[in-house]
């Protein structure tokens, strides 16, 4: 009996601390060997401004109340052998910060760190042909996955889309609170439209914190994700 438990509690090791970096909240979940939720969601605000101290101060807040033996973490830009090179809705000292080391030094666990919407897809695909992945939140972030391999760091929301604005300017969150739900589920079905055209994807999958406003009838090969998807996916960065 006393191994039967023993071996039950090996088993959910090693546990993941999956960490999703948003322009507005910073949120943790650790996840078990295959990838199951251990524990609730928990969430903070992302700092004003968010600098990497002031984020990784918010991280290491929200890592202390939990067990785990690896860390993944999503950030809202590019990111590049654990290096953030962009961060459009963060701060300008993330450009060419080293958040892999940061956060292997503050928390001692070996740490991966993708792009958000990367980490979110990883947690929605199916692994089967051309999949696209939106996660529509305080920015507009894009994957693209071929037979579940992930080509990383695919940026359309900086990209031209309609009246000399790019995706995210159109649909970011400043959009949608200037413009409310039903312009911007007008603008979104342009934007679908647009993109099936140029990826011609068999499915695309719809995620982040905004998507629960999405109010149309969506194609055949369109659906939305729950926006866990963004740390469920921290499971797949450990898969070689
Ligand atoms: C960034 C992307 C990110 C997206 C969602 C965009 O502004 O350029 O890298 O995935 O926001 O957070």
């Amino acid at each position: 009996m006393l191994g039967r438990i023993v071996m039950e509690s090996n088993g959910m090791h090693p546990r993941t601390l999956a960490v999703d970096i948003g322009g507005s909240g910073i949120k943790v979940m650790v996840l078990d060997h295959e990838g199951h939720p251990l524990t609730e969601r928990d969430r903070l605000e992302t700092p004003q401004p968010a600098t990497p101290d002031a984020v990784l101060e918010v991280i290491q807040t929200l890592a202390a109340k939990q067990q785990f033996d690896r860390v993944s973490v999503g950030f809202p830009g590019v990111v590049r052998r654990g290096v953030t090179e962009t961060a459009a809705n963060l701060d300008a000292q993330w450009i060419g910060f080293d958040l892999g080391t940061a956060i292997e030094q503050r928390l001692e666990k070996p740490t991966r760190v993708v792009n958000d919407a990367d980490m979110q897809g990883l947690g929605a695909i199916a692994g089967d042909g051309v999949e696209l992945v939106v996660t529509l939140g305080t920015g507009f972030g894009s994957a693209l996955f071929l037979n579940g391999k992930l080509v990383p760091n695919l940026e359309l929301a900086h990209h031209s889309f309609r009246k000399g604005e790019t995706y995210e300017q159109q649909l970011g969150r400043e959009a949608l609170d200037a413009i409310g739900k039903k312009r911007w589920n007008n603008r979104l079905g342009k934007a679908i439209a647009n993109l099936e055209k140029l990826f011609n994807y068999d499915q695309l999958y719809l995620g982040g914190g905004n998507s629960k406003h999405i109010d149309q009838e969506l194609p055949a090969n369109v659906k939305t994700v729950p926006n866990v998807a963004g740390l469920l996916g921290g499971i797949a960065l450990w898969r070689e």
